[in-house]
């Protein structure tokens, strides 16, 4: 039976290092503050001028390299983001021609956080009922440009970091390995949990002065909901993926998760008890990077060596919409 492999990672960020104490400077908050609510300490800012595709460029150049494989071997491309280049066309035209190639399938994937997990899918099925071989999966992610930098958005600005991680997912016929497992979830009523106004498809004109004077056009968070609700769905999704595939804690190497705030991953290793080491971070370093943090959190780990050939590798996400996700993969 074909399953899907991942076949070559890259991941790529802005070399632009902004710390908590540099946003000290512009908005009221400490280091302290932010470290010992998220985990942050660091994260990357991409200036004035670069798209959100021209990262997820260096990360598919990376992960085509990894492969093997040149730009038009790619049979489809997958772009998940919550920061595209426009609000139209979608940012896998824009990559898919940076890439230089043309006629390649695009598709634009906007399911935030879980937007990597959700692409799997999406790469994973195709993959199977043998459609297309070689499939471009990219997260990446500007929150720079639309982060607000007053002490208003400062819940929310201090968190976000921008970044690019990227996979070709190939089809083998290796019995047991590749992408064992996904379970998606959304739940839309907590829409308004994590949000941005803007924009506002239902007026005319759908944006107008007005909501730059009210700041509608900055994302908004009710972050002590957020918080709950992911602690609660990751702790029930977990078990509930590895019970349906037979498989236990002991035989996960790794969980790599989506990186939204050390403090929900930690509470979730705590409340299910699993031993140290297996939950992954690299949150310190890049904050939340949305579609980008998984990718990119595997791409290092792999890089570091730290996996090997058969290794089971557990994928969790909880985000904006709410969606939620899992996926299960034999590396
Ligand atoms: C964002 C988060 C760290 C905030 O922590 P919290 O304890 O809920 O903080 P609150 O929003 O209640 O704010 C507590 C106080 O800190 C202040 N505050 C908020 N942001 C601040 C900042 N960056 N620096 C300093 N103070 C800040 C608030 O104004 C508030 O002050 P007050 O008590 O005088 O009113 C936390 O809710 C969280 O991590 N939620 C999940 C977010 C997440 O994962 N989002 C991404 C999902 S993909």
């Amino acid at each position: 039976m074909i399953k899907s492999i991942i076949s070559g990672m890259g991941s790529y960020v802005p070399p632009n290092v902004v710390t908590n104490n540099d946003l000290a400077k512009i908005i009221t908050t400490s280091d302290e503050w932010i470290f010992s609510r998220s985990g942050i300490k660091e994260r990357r800012y991409a200036g004035e001028g670069v798209y959100c595709s021209d990262l997820a460029l260096e990360a598919s150049k990376k992960a085509l390299e990894d492969a093997n494989l040149k730009p038009s071997d790619l049979d489809f491309i997958i772009y998940a983001t919550l920061s595209p280049d426009h609000f139209f066309p979608g940012s896998s035209c824009y990559l898919q021609t940076k890439l230089g190639i043309d006629k390649t399938g695009c598709l634009d994937v906007r399911n935030q956080c879980t937007g990597f997990i959700y692409s799997m899918a999406i790469a994973d099925a195709f993959i199977r009922i043998g459609m297309y071989k070689n499939i471009l999966v990219v997260g990446a992610e500007i929150h720079s440009n639309f982060l607000e930098f007053t002490d208003l958005g400062r819940n929310v600005t201090v968190l976000f970091g921008d970044a690019a991680g990227a996979a070709i997912f190939s089809p083998t016929e290796d019995e047991g390995r590749g992408v064992l497992y996904t379970e998606l979830h959304a739940d839309g009523k907590f829409a308004k949990s994590l949000h941005m106004d803007v924009w506002d498809i239902s007026h005319k004109p759908f944006i107008t002065h007005q909501d730059i004077d009210n700041r509608n056009i900055w994302p908004k968070m009710d972050g002590k909901t957020v918080f709950k609700n992911a602690i609660t769905e990751l702790c029930k999704i977990i078990p509930a993926t590895l019970e349906k595939n037979n498989v236990t804690m002991d035989d996960v190497k790794y969980i790599i998760p989506h990186q939204a705030n050390l403090r929900i991953n930690q509470m979730i290793a705590k409340q299910l008890k699993i031993p140290d080491g297996i939950v992954l971070n690299n949150i310190e370093k890049y904050g939340n990077t949305t579609a980008a943090s998984i990718p990119l959190l595997l791409d290092e780990t792999y890089r570091a060596g730290m996996i090997e050939k058969d290794d089971l590798l557990l994928f969790i996400a909880f985000g904006a919409g709410f969606t939620w996700a899992s996926a299960l993969m034999r590396w």
